[in-house]
């Protein structure tokens, strides 16, 4: 992959911090963005900002670029059905606004699964319906010692109680790859939905909700190098069933009862330029592509490469670790096992809190994470939340090996 023509899609990575290139290595809270986003975006407020459903041209061409993009969402998560791909602020007030509808339909002793590796926003939506709906929250045990999700202690807790089990694609903490396929399969075995946080992988590869198997899949934008927009897709029929909390003003149907007000306009059409970022690299990098292959394929002939070219980043950054007694890391470290992970690492450094390592870090002008960063629970269990949490080393396509050098180098000053 031809990284420095990738990076030359992204104007704000030639930032520079301290008079140092700014590495950006705190891509899970968020990437930075390519060209076609920020013309998208621009263009939007030139021409076509406009509120909707009017019968002039304004508002008429701002319907038409969000129905674009609805349509460009779904050929990115493989969705039939456009109208299944609702909008919103970001994942975690569409997932609150998922679990409110859903809990109107759920019944004391009713049971949702989660499990103890996952983001805040995929608890404590559900554990609000404890709370309200008598419903009880269970959590699937993770092996700690990499970080993965127990296939056994969810099928334990499985039942004919069971109405949805939430997971992540991946952690945003520890870089850990789920096995939905296994979990959607184990969770309609009993009836239930799966409901899949896909926010930390969406910027890293492909997502196929019909591979996947899964009924709701959520993510946001802005972790995928666009703007900030949030994404909700559920099977219709899902979808349909739902009792949304929407303005009597709006159609009982998908997808406006779940896009209540108005929407971000600008974002999503900045969200349509990220997606046709995406597009354009099979061809940036030259890779064969037939003249005539639609949106989807290109997208997944992009996901495909940006995924083969980041286990090599984790590759190397792996080595790197390994080479610095003083580091932990926390998750897979397993060189033969990088297809369960994607490269983002939670580390800490011998005799430095990790504040201490993010502040040296930042003066070097690396940029990466400390703390929690809302992984709760997996922190928890690692006893870190009292200690101050890991450092979060995140990195996605744009990055390279030589920001990976410069990395090393810190670490080892760290000693
Ligand atoms: C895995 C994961 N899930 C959910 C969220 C919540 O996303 P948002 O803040 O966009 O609602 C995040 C944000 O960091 C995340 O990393």
């Amino acid at each position: 992959m031809n990284i420095q023509l990738i990076r030359e899609q992204f104007p704000s990575l030639s930032l520079r911090s301290s008079d140092r290139p700014t590495v950006f290595f705190d891509n899970a809270a968020g990437t930075q963005v390519a060209r076609q986003c920020i013309d998208r975006l621009n263009q939007y407020f030139l021409y076509f900002n406009a509120n909707s459903g009017g019968v002039f041209e304004t508002s008429r061409c701002s319907d038409e670029i969000i129905e674009t993009c609805r349509q460009r969402v779904a050929d990115f998560i493989g969705v039939k059905d456009p109208k299944e791909v609702a909008f919103g602020p970001n994942m975690t007030t569409l997932t609150q606004a998922f679990a409110r509808a859903f809990g109107r339909l759920c019944h004391p002793g009713d049971e949702i699964i989660t499990t103890s590796l996952e983001h805040e926003a995929n608890i404590s939506p559900w554990l609000g319906l404890a709370k309200e709906r008598g419903v009880k929250v269970r959590f699937v045990d993770i092996n700690l010692d990499d970080m993965t999700i127990n296939l056994d202690s969810l099928q334990k807790q499985l039942s004919t109680r069971t109405r949805l089990v939430a997971v992540g694609y991946a952690s945003n903490a520890f870089g850990t790859v789920n096995p939905i396929e296994k979990v959607a399969k184990l969770a309609h075995s009993v009836g239930a939905l799966c409901f899949v946080d896909a926010v930390h992988y969406s910027p890293h590869g492909l997502i196929d909700v019909t591979e996947l198997g899964c009924d709701v899949l959520v993510y946001s934008v802005y972790k995928a190098f666009g703007p900030h927009v949030g994404v909700i897709w559920g099977r219709r029929k899902t979808m349909e069933a739902l009792d949304t909390f929407h303005l009597r003003t709006v159609k009982n149907i998908i997808p406006d009862k779940f896009e209540v007000g108005t929407q971000n306009h600008e974002g999503i059409a900045g969200a349509l330029g990220s997606l046709e970022y995406f597009e354009s690299l099979p061809s940036l990098l030259g890779q064969e592509v037939v003249e005539n292959a639609t949106c989807a394929e290109r997208l997944r002939l992009a996901m495909t490469s940006i995924r083969e070219y980041e286990k090599t980043i984790s590759k190397k950054l792996l080595e790197v670790f390994a080479k610095h007694s003083h580091v932990k890391v926390y998750g897979i470290t397993n060189p033969a096992r990088l297809n369960e992970r994607v490269p983002t690492f939670a580390i800490n450094v011998n005799n430095h809190s990790a504040k201490e390592v993010a502040t040296k870090l930042a003066t070097l002008g690396i940029n990466v994470w400390s703390g929690n960063y809302y992984a709760l629970e997996p922190m928890t269990r690692l006893g870190l939340e009292e200690k101050g949490g890991a450092v979060r080393i995140s990195l996605v396509h744009y990055n390279t090996f030589e920001e990976i050098d410069l990395l090393d180098q810190a670490l080892g000053s760290l000693k």
